[in-house]
Order: structure tokens, then C-alpha cells, then sequence
């Protein structure tokens, strides 16, 4: 008899990241896959899982314009609640630090469901940063059975927390995974620079960012543009009313500032790959850049992801004006500090992740 693991993924990163798990997994003969779409995220989701080819078994359908942490993680619990009474999993993976990963953790504990955390063991030690992600991953983390880990800091932090060894698997990132697929067939989607020109690609949504912060993060990005005539400037604005508003104030109308719609994953990384260097508060984009030998400026006080931070090819910039612009300033003067963070290295993952996870699942699982 076959087993039932139910894959749940609500936003655009979780989706980039289990689609190689679920991928990997539909090809076990032992599993019987299935695929549940919160859509926290709607548009953004849909997108990824196009690109992956991936159809959902069940779609929540989620996502309210502008939706509040509350109202999102109340109506999240009731939905999954249905669903996960519907199916009855053998087991539920989750992937990540969202709302929906803590409310399917949550619900699958109160369902009695033993569930797997992707990217599990990610930390800061502060729960304001990010907001409110450093939370969902410590709950995440407290009711897993199964903690994939993408590195060895990353499950010590778990072994700090009294999670039990035999239940730590340091995997590498899913992302990688995904990455190393798509960045092999996206070239043909490259976005055109003008001739001589550097392209600076940034992205930006962290909630603890929102007003003040990031209005000094795209002043910056503004004032960059400004004053280096070799730049363009590529930014895919996130679809959150508290983003989007704001980019367009300040950064609408710039003759080499090109602001558009979140771009489908097989474009972004042709862009990551175009880019001379990337701004970013993204998680994921600061995993896959140093991969694709990127230098990142990240504006955020603090990550999670301290590995390239040490290997010195992604640096913390803060969501400062001064900071930005410097630093930036700096890699687009100075050869010799951009080669230093332009080095290509990988320290999330080999491109095997899916499989070192499957591979704990099926020996839990088959026969
Ligand atoms: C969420 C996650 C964050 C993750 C990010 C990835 C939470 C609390 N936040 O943040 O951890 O880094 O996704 O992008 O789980 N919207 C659309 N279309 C879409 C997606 C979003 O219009 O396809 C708009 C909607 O108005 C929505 C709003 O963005 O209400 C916020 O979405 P939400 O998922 O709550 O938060 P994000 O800021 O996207
Ligand atoms: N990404 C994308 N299109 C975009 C911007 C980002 O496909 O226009 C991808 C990016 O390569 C990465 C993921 O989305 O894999 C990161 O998502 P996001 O920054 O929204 O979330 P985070 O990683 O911060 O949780």
C-alpha cells in the first residue's frame, strides 16, 4: 500500500523550494504524493507552480488583498483543519518560516500528524527579525518529527534547542536544487542592459521593513541610479500594498529605473545571472546569488543566513540610506572588493537536497 505524504506550500518560496521534494518524491513507487496549495500567496504561488508543473490536490485559496497576520493565520487554521480531516496524511512536509507553515505545523499537531520541516533550524534569536518569521520557524521547529537542515550551523542551532540528533538531517537547501534545474535552461530570458551598462537587481518585502525603513531603502536605490549614468536598475516589486505603493512614490518614472510585476522564476534568475550586483531583504534571493557568483547587499539588520555572510560574498547593510549607497558605490568603484564577493561559492547546497530528504522518508516508509 502506497503512503500518503501531503506536500503543503502557500507562498512563491515555499513552492520554488519543495518542488524538487515533490519532484523527487512523486518518483517513489512507496509514496503517494500530494499537493496542498494554501495560496497564501495566489498569483505568485501560481506562477512557480506552472514553471515546476506541479497541479495542486487541494487549493485553499487563501489570499485576501493587504491580509493581516491575524485574520490570515485564523482563516489558515480553519481551512487546514477541513482539509487535513479530508485527507488524512501519513505525513505533511512544510518548507520554510511562513504563516502557512506554522499554521499546518500547528494543525497537523493538533491532527496528530507527524510532520517534516524543510529548511529547518534557521535562526536569528530575534523574534522581531524577521517579523514574523522568526517566530513560525521556532514553532515549526517544535513540532516537527523531521528537521531538514540546509547546513551544520543551521542543526546545531536545533541541538542548542534540545531538538533530539536522530531527528536533525543536515540536506543543503532545496534551493539549490531548484536553482541549478532553472539556471540551466533560462539564459534565453535574460533582460536586456543597454550597451556599457551594469544592472543592479533588487527586491524588497520584509514586513519589519515597512514605512520608514524601506522608504529609506529605495532612496537609496533612487539615489544610486542618480548618480552612476552606467547603471540600470531592475526591480520586480512584490504584489503587498505596503511595497508597492511606496516603490512607485519614489522610484516610478526614472528613465533607467525599470519597475515591474514579480517575475515568473525562470526570468529572475536570468536576471540574477545578468546582474552586475543584487539589493535584497529576500531569504531566498541571499542563497542563490552567491551560487551564481553575485555579490548581495542585504538591507536587513540581521539574518538567518549567516554562512555567506562569513565567506564574505553577501554583506549586511541594514535598511540604511548610508549603508546602501556606500557599500553599493564601493562594488561598482573597486574592482578588487567586487572580485572578492564575486567568487562563486555555495554554501546552501549541492543540488541534492530533494534527494537526501526523500531518502530519510523512504526509509521511514517503504516496505
Ligand atoms: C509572505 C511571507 C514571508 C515571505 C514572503 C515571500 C508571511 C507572514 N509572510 O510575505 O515570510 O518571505 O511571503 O514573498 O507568511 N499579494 C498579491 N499577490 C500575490 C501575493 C501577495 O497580491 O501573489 C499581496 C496581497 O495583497 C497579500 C499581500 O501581498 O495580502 C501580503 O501577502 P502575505 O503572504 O501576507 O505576505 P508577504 O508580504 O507576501
Ligand atoms: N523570485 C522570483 N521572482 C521575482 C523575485 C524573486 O521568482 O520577481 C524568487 C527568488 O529567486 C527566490 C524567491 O523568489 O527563489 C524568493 O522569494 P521572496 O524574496 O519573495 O521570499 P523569501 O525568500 O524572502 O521568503
Amino acid at each position: 500500500m502506497k503512503r500518503k505524504i501531503l506536500c503543503a506550500v502557500g507562498t512563491r518560496p515555499e513552492a520554488i523550494k519543495m518542488a524538487p521534494v515533490i519532484r523527487a518524491l512523486a518518483r517513489e513507487p512507496w509514496a503517494e504524493v500530494r499537493v496542498l496549495a494554501t495560496a497564501q500567496h495566489r498569483h505568485m504561488l501560481d506562477q512557480v507552480l506552472k514553471i515546476f508543473n506541479i497541479e495542486p490536490n487541494i487549493d485553499l485559496d487563501i489570499m485576501r488583498p493587504n491580509q493581516a497576520l491575524t485574520t490570515l493565520t485564523a482563516r489558515l487554521l480553519l481551512d487546514l483543519d477541513d482539509a487535513l480531516q479530508a485527507e488524512k496524511p501519513e505525513a505533511v512536509l512544510v518548507q520554510g518560516d511562513t504563516t502557512t507553515v506554522m499554521s499546518v505545523a500547528l494543525t497537523c499537531f493538533y491532527h496528530r500528524i507527524p510532520i517534516g520541516h524543510v529548511e529547518a533550524g534557521l535562526r536569528t534569536g530575534d523574534m522581531a527579525n524577521p517579523f514574523p518569521e522568526e517566530m513560525n520557524r521556532v514553532v515549526a521547529g517544535r513540532l516537527a518529527q523531521w528537521h531538514f537542515c540546509p547546513t551544520t550551523s543551521s542543526s546545531e542551532n536545533l541541538r542548542r534547542e534540545g531538538i533530539p540528533e536522530n531527528a536533525i538531517y543536515v540536506t543543503g537547501n532545496t534551493v539549490i536544487d531548484a536553482l541549478l534545474d532553472v539556471s540551466a535552461r533560462c539564459d534565453s530570458a535574460m533582460p536586456a542592459v543597454g550597451e556599457g551598462r551594469r544592472l543592479i537587481l533588487v527586491t524588497s518585502h520584509r514586513r519589519e521593513n515597512f514605512g520608514e525603513a524601506m522608504k529609506q531603502t529605495f532612496c537609496a536605490v533612487r539615489d544610486i541610479a542618480n548618480s552612476n549614468p552606467d547603471v540600470e536598475i531592475l526591480y520586480p516589486v512584490h504584489p503587498n500594498p505596503n511595497v508597492h505603493t511606496l516603490a512607485h512614490q519614489i522610484l516610478g518614472g526614472h528613465p533607467r529605473i525599470t519597475l515591474c510585476e514579480p517575475l515568473d522564476y525562470l526570468p529572475f534568475v536570468a536576471a540574477m545571472k545578468k546582474a552586475y550586483l543584487i539589493l535584497t531583504d529576500s531569504g531566498g534571493v541571499q542563497e542563490e546569488a552567491p551560487a551564481l557568483g553575485k555579490p548581495v547587499l542585504v538591507m536587513r539588520r540581521e539574518t538567518e543566513r549567516p554562512e555567506a555572510v562569513v565567506q564574505g560574498v553577501v554583506k549586511l547593510v541594514g535598511a540604511d540610506y548610508e549603508a546602501i549607497v556606500s557599500n553599493t558605490q564601493r562594488l561598482l568603484d573597486d574592482s578588487a572588493a567586487y572580485a572578492a564577493m564575486a567568487r562563486g561559492v555555495s554554501p546552501y547546497g549541492d543540488g541534492r537536497a530533494a534527494e537526501r530528504i526523500v531518502n530519510v522518508l523512504r526509509e521511514r516508509y517503504a516496505g
